[in-house]
């Protein structure tokens, strides 16, 4: 398999961050000398979807922002990145935040924005700071400012802290934090597209979507659908973490397979052999080694029963105890659960009480039916997709590990833990 290093071409280069290691925004310039409908048109040709998690196209977005309607229009690039084993904004901020400002230019031209907030999560001040830093050398450049480029657009940009909570990350939550209340998912209809920030049109999009896009104007469309497949063309950043040899990011094309990745990436730890993997991180159902040669891709993901989403690839081997990993998963939901609707509030509670149960060997079967009566009333049922990512580890794991949860009442306790009696002589096989 080949690497595609576009995105992350130029992170081993003598100081990326700054203007001068990172290029003459040679996308901008094209696109600022388009029409900004074309520049939309072109976003769409290529078949971009957005790197945040649900995968929508992301020129289509941009396309349902009203014109001449009057209002102010505006760009939010969402940099929260919160979802568990999710580490590849942060990295192209840091490395290379010239070429997310580049793509705020040519997002906000496009939907004809004058305004655009890059929304941070707040813990990671290194970023805050580097980015801050980068708009700044932006605009002393005249990339910023009343006159982007010397094309007479004028766009400024402000890059925002968050106050580091997962559900700030929901796009709608994002805008009513963005605004100075607390961040709770909004009702829609009205859509942001409609009705967003300040209740403007507003476009959201994740920092790999909008980090996508100068590559697109600068080579073409062409180009771009050279990677990838037909339904889901480019390249991406794959983020491997957990039981791998060589964790790290992973830029190839979409469609390649786990199998393929992990070879690049040495492989699970030595010694050891694949037990189950996120592909987009916790809130996607996990998948097992029958699965490493699935292609990654938005299609073949669903089919085999899970999601792409943030391509954050969490390997665990034969030695992690999946009860235990889905009882962390699940108390990171009820931590996070915003509160706002009674199922995921509640259901993520009671759900945490009865794996803390399960996972200490004092459960029994009756847990198991009433663990997953709670994600049937949590899944579509509640207001945001923090509920519904809440029940998948749990669910996948009760399909393809009911074995391990029954060991666990068993033998009075969890199997993988060294002090107890007898170990669960399937899942561990020589790995103690
Ligand atoms: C609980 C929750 C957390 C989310 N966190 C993020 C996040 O940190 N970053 C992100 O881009 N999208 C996040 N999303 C998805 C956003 O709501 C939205 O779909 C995304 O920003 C759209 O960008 P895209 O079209 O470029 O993918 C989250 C969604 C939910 C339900
Ligand atoms: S699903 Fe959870 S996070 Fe989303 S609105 Fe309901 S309580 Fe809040």
């Amino acid at each position: 398999m080949r690497l595609t290093p576009v995105l992350s071409a130029n992170w081993g280069s003598d100081r990326p961050w700054t203007l001068d290691g990172y290029g003459d925004y040679a996308g901008a310039r094209k696109a600022l000398a388009m029409d900004p409908d074309a520049v939309i048109q072109t976003v769409k040709d290529s078949g971009l979807r957005g790197r945040g998690g649900a995968g929508f196209p992301t020129g289509n977005k941009w396309g349902f922002i009203p014109q001449g309607d009057g209002k102010p229009h505006y760009l939010v690039v969402n940099a929260d990145e919160s979802e568990p084993g999710t580490c590849k904004d942060i990295p192209i901020m840091l490395a290379n935040p010239h070429v997310l400002i580049e793509g705020v230019v040519i997002a906000s031209y496009a939907i004809r924005a004058n305004h655009a907030f890059i929304y941070v999560r707040g813990e990671v001040l290194h970023v805050v700071r580097r980015l801050q830093a980068a708009v700044q050398e932006a605009y002393a450049a005249g990339i910023l400012g009343g006159n982007v480029l010397g094309s007479g657009y004028a766009l400024d940009v402000v890059v925002h802290a968050g106050a580091g909570a997962y559900i700030c990350g929901e796009e709608t939550a994002l805008l009513d934090s963005l605004e100075g209340y607390r961040g709770q998912p909004r009702l829609r209809p009205p859509f942001p597209a409609v009705a967003g920030l300040y209740a403007s049109p507003t476009v959201i999009n994740n920092v790999e979507s909008i980090a996508s896009v100068p590559a697109i104007l600068d080579k073409g469309v062409e180009w771009f659908r050279t990677f990838g497949t037909e339904k889901s063309p480019g390249f991406t950043l794959y983020s491997l973490s957990g039981h791998v040899t060589r964790p790290g990011q992973y830029e190839a094309p979409l469609g390649v397979t786990l199998r393929e990745l992990l070879d690049v990436a040495g492989g699970v730890r030595e010694g050891h052999q694949l037990k189950f993997w996120t592909p987009g991180g916790s809130s996607t159902p996990i998948l097992t080694a029958e699965h490493l040669d699935v292609p990654l891709d938005y299609e073949a993901i669903g089919e085999a029963g899970s999601m792409l989403g943030t391509k954050a690839l969490q390997i665990f081997d034969e030695t992690t105890c999946v009860v235990r990993a889905v009882l962390r998963w699940t108390e990171f939901y009820a931590h996070e659960s915003c509160g706002k609707c009674t199922p995921c509030r509640e259901g993520t509670y009671w759900m945490v009480q009865i794996l803390q149960r399960l996972e200490a060997g004092s459960g029994d079967a009756q847990d198991i039916d009433t663990l997953l009566d709670a994600c049937d009333n949590i899944l579509g049922r509640s207001f945001c997709a923090l509920g519904d990512g809440a029940t998948s580890p749990i669910t996948s794991s009760v399909q393809y590990f009911k074995d391990e949860y029954v060991a666990h009442w068993e033998q009075g306790g969890c199997p993988f833990d060294p002090t107890a009696a007898t170990l669960f002589a399937t899942a561990t096989q020589g790995a103690r």
